[in-house]
């Protein structure tokens, strides 16, 4: 069986990739990105970009089970635009499985929105592919450390009130996805992939404050406090606007649920939030 990674050389693709050739079968994987000569793997590396799709074709010819990680590019409509394309070429290709890495909350949503993405892209792997599984990903506990990180010297953690987060674990996240893409009986799923515990702006203050030994508080602001305060690092508008949506679904509950979907798929017990800070602190303070 050949198992294609569309992604590969991103974080959560890097580390599905580990996890299969940790398992024996990482000469059965086919990397894909679009700078195939920067992967490290035993397996097959191959140029994929979701902005050509004529290279998709190649890039998906001849796999069984495909992953496909969509890409971080946050400008409005061009990720639903890239996994509507990725799952046209996949088809084409004859793929008869596709694993899709969709997000938590996901539900009906317009461009401008960065949710659309999912949306669509859902909405398209349904509607197009021959048995496809949708793997919904709950916010990454390593993205909540690295942004706390970057916040110590304000003292504060910030968001938008009442949020509850079931962060998980991008480690816990990519072995559930390698468990899943080589077994069985995952045809047809929606699986959502949360941490152990649902997480409020309070506690997570709590556990930053007790792993990282520096005393942080929550407070709510609101979006517009948010963008001025962001204003100086310059980021682009549509950044900004994400940042905003994904504060915004925190307190809107779109990944206020817990599942033991990670736990079951991984064969393996979470990682609590608290641990996944202190490594990332601890790697940080090496570096
Ligand atoms: N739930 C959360 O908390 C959370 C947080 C962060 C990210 N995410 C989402 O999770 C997914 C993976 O995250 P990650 O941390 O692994 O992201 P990442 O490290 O930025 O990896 C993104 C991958 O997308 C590929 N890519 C980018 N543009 C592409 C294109 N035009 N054609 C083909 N491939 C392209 C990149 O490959 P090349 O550049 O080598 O082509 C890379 O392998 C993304 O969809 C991201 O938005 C979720």
């Amino acid at each position: 069986m050949k198992i294609g990674i569309s992604g590969a050389s991103g974080n959560l693709g890097r580390a599905i990739v580990r996890e299969l050739e940790a398992r024996g079968v990482g000469e059965q994987v086919v990397a894909i990105s679009r700078s195939p000569e920067t992967l490290m793997v035993e397996g097959e590396t191959r140029r994929g970009d979701y902005d050509h799709p004529d290279t998709l074709a190649a890039a998906y010819a001849g796999i069984d089970r495909l992953v496909l990680i969509p890409s971080v590019d946050l400008r409005p409509g061009v990720r639903g635009r890239q996994i509507k394309a990725a799952v046209d070429a996949a088809f084409a290709a004859g793929v008869p499985h596709i694993v899709f890495l969709s997000a938590a909350g996901t539900r009906r949503a317009e461009v401008p929105a960065m949710g659309e993405a999912y949306w669509t892209g859902e909405q398209h792997l349904i509607r197009t592919a021959s048995t496809w599984t949708i793997i919904r990903m709950n916010y990454y506990a390593e993205s909540m450390a690295e942004e706390i990180l970057s916040s110590l010297d304000q003292g504060v953690l910030v968001g938008f009130g009442d949020e509850r987060v079931g962060y998980v674990s991008r480690e816990d996240l990519a072995t559930a996805v390698a468990r899943a893409v080589l077994g069985e009986g995952h045809a047809g799923a929606i699986y959502n992939a949360t941490g152990p515990a649902l997480i409020g702006g309070p506690e997570r203050a709590e556990i930053a404050s007790e792993v990282l030994g520096k005393s942080l508080g929550y407070v709510v602001i609101g979006p517009e406090q948010l963008r001025a305060g962001m204003e100086p690092l310059g980021l682009p508008s549509h950044v900004l606007d994400a940042i905003v949506e994904i504060k915004t679904q925190f307190v809107e509950g779109y990944f206020d649920i817990l599942t033991n979907d990670v736990e079951r798929l991984s064969g393996r017990a979470l990682t609590p939030f608290r641990d996944v800070l202190a490594k990332i602190a601890a790697h940080a303070a090496q570096n």
